[in-house]
């Protein structure tokens, strides 16, 4: 199986010459924004002029965007094999899970967006883990009020009922077309045959040791002796095979009700956890309505709360739109200064209101609301950054009664399909559950352990998002499509904890305002606000001289490690084009 491929030229030397060519100085000073576009404004520099500086994957019939080329093969030839959009994304999360230990999962969670062509509808299913029912509001805390380090990531404490299984069998039995087990095939036999490590995963195993050498289980899988498996030695999983082989036979109740439920419910009797095969049993998946907006003609959807993505992507783009921002340039000091304010005051919302909607009110239409827009472009400075410390969360209308992957496929009947889902960190709790295989996730830290006390990505939470039983810990990932005259014209989504958010914002933005193809969108440099900590996180390769106005401005900009790994695909008349992002080595887009 030999699909058309991937990319073309260097990683490094495309980041530093998209990087040169769109920060310039001359973009950035341009401007003194117009709080509304006017008419006679002339862009400073032109991006739609007609070929791409860099170029993505082409297909004509059907594409997969993946972090793995061996997952994106799987998805490849599903399609090939008369498969539609979801056949083929449910065997691409079932083979990830082999693939890519670090984040793709079966103890896991997520949400996918499917558009269905023939029905013109689109559909979030969510897939989230749950806390166990015996989990309550402290149980990060000791004695004296204080979070427990680390109870939260590694202990099996960390762990949420998984809602992997479950959200790709259901999404398989009611928008596939082949069956459960022939999906489930290809994931099988990578497991059983082993794969060779990539010097990605050895990093992330390597980078990871302690954590996953606490566990007998984990180390069966992922050591040789008493070191994590190198560059080139094959990752045979053969416990895993047989857990998706039971999967392939019985469906999804071999994983809540039947052998496997049984043993991760020992597993945790065991080791002091609160899982138990009740909690299993309960699992629920549920279809929500995306999250919907509007930018500049095109329409947004996007995951709606237990995610807190979709509404912040569409609040952000509701009050950019008011902005010239393709007059301002990519790059330029003037959009990162908008984008920043913009993220400083959604990042703040969503420490107020986002939570579980089955808990927890939500005012996802007045957060949305372009009135409520209205008034925070109002509080936006032009010329000048608003420090975090005077942010505070806004009044919207009242209620209405470091490990995930994202990945995009489109088919050739106009059915497209967004997922991202997640262990939460690298491997998650680093936990196998003993004789299946199976790692489970540290999901239970996207909680708010206690107000104010930020998590693992920095984010603080309160009421709306502590611990309850079966309540969903508050996400930030948002699979994204975006429809031009209805039908489906982007699907976008990433990794990166609270970056996801932005990094999906600037995804959309790249290819609206800066006719960008997902190659160069993919290659820019991120930028990142998230309120707290008050810090404007960029990505090496902005130019310092971009950098520099923004500190005029009263950023505090930090150069930090890379954010976000897009897998992007963009539906245009004439076929399909797609990029996997640079970030990560191992991705790659294919289709025929
Ligand atoms: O659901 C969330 O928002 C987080 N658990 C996602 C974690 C993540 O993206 C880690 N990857 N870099």
């Amino acid at each position: 199986m030999t699909p058309p491929t991937a990319r073309l030229l260097p990683v490094a030397a495309l980041a530093s010459l998209l990087a040169l060519g769109l920060s310039a100085p001359c973009f950035a000073q341009a401007v003194s924004a117009p709080a509304q576009p006017t008419a006679s404004a002339q862009p400073s520099v032109r991006y739609d002029i007609g070929y791409d500086i860099f170029y993505p994957v082409r297909a004509q019939n059907g594409m997969v965007a993946s972090e793995h080329r061996l997952a994106t093969e799987v998805g490849v030839a599903t399609l090939k094999r008369g498969g539609n959009a979801v056949d083929a994304a449910v065997a691409v999360g079932f083979a990830l899970a082999v693939v890519l230990p670090n984040a793709g999962n079966l103890g896991g969670g997520g949400f996918m967006i499917v558009h269905d062509a023939k029905s013109g509808r689109d559909v979030a299913i969510d897939f989230r883990e749950m806390a166990p029912a015996k989990a309550f509001r402290d149980m990060y805390l000791d004695g004296q009020g204080k979070v427990v380090p680390d109870r939260s990531l590694y202990t099996h404490l960390a762990v949420g009922i998984p809602g992997t299984v479950a959200g790709l069998a259901h999404a398989q039995e009611k928008y596939g077309t082949l069956p459960l087990a022939e999906v489930i095939a290809p994931a099988i036999k990578l497991a059983r045959e082993g794969y060779a490590v990539t010097p990605q995963l050895a990093g992330l195993l390597e980078v990871e040791r302690d954590h996953l050498a606490a566990w007998g289980a984990t180390r069966a899988v992922f050591f040789k002796a008493e070191r994590p498996l190198r560059v080139g030695e094959t990752l045979v999983q053969e416990d895993l095979a047989k857990s998706l082989e039971l999967i392939a036979a019985q469906g999804a109740k071999a994983f809540y009700e039947g052998s496997i439920a049984e043993k991760i419910a020992a597993e945790m009797a065991k080791n002091n956890g609160f899982i138990t095969a009740d909690d299993l049993k309960s699992y629920k998946v549920v279809e929500r309505e995306p999250v919907s907006g509007t930018y500049r003609g095109y329409t947004v959807k996007s995951m709606p709360p237990p995610s807190s993505g979709g509404v912040h992507i569409v609040q952000m783009l509701n009050i950019l739109e008011r902005y010239p921002l393709k007059e301002l340039g990519a790059g330029s000091a003037q959009t990162i200064h908008l984008m920043a304010e913009a993220m400083k005051l959604a990042f703040a919302d969503r420490s107020e209101y986002l939570g579980d909607p089955d808990f927890t009110k939500v005012p996802v239409k007045g957060l949305t609301a372009r009135a409520y827009a209205d008034e925070l472009a109002a509080k936006i400075d032009p010329d000048k950054a608003t420090p975090a410390s005077t942010i505070k969360p806004g009044k919207p209308a009242p209620y209405e009664s470091d490990q995930t992957t994202h990945f995009s496929v489109a088919d050739s009947q106009g059915n497209v399909v967004s997922t991202t889902y997640t262990l939460n960190l690298n491997f998650g709790s680093g936990i196998v559950a003993e004789g299946t295989g199976i790692l489970l996730n540290n999901e239970m830290d996207d909680f708010s352990a206690k107000p104010g006390v930020p998590n693992a990505f920095g984010l603080i939470g309160g009421d709306a998002n502590a611990v309850q039983p079966f309540k969903r810990p508050l996400s930030s990932m948002s699979p994204t499509i975006v429809l031009k005259d209805g039908k489906p014209w982007l699907l976008t989504g990433s990794p990166g904890g609270s970056r996801i958010i932005t990094t999906t914002l600037e995804t959309v933005i790249d290819h609206i305002d800066f006719a960008m193809n997902p190659a160069e969108a993919a290659a820019l440099p991120r930028v990142h606000h998230q309120w707290t900590p008050d810090e404007l996180r960029v990505e090496k390769g902005l130019s310092p001289d971009t950098v520099k106005l923004l500190e005029q401005k009263g950023h505090k900009v930090a150069v930090k490690p890379t954010m976000g790994r897009t897998q992007t695909i963009q539906l245009r008349d004439d076929g399909l084009y797609g990029f996997s992002d640079p970030r990560n080595p191992d991705g790659m887009t294919a289709g025929y």
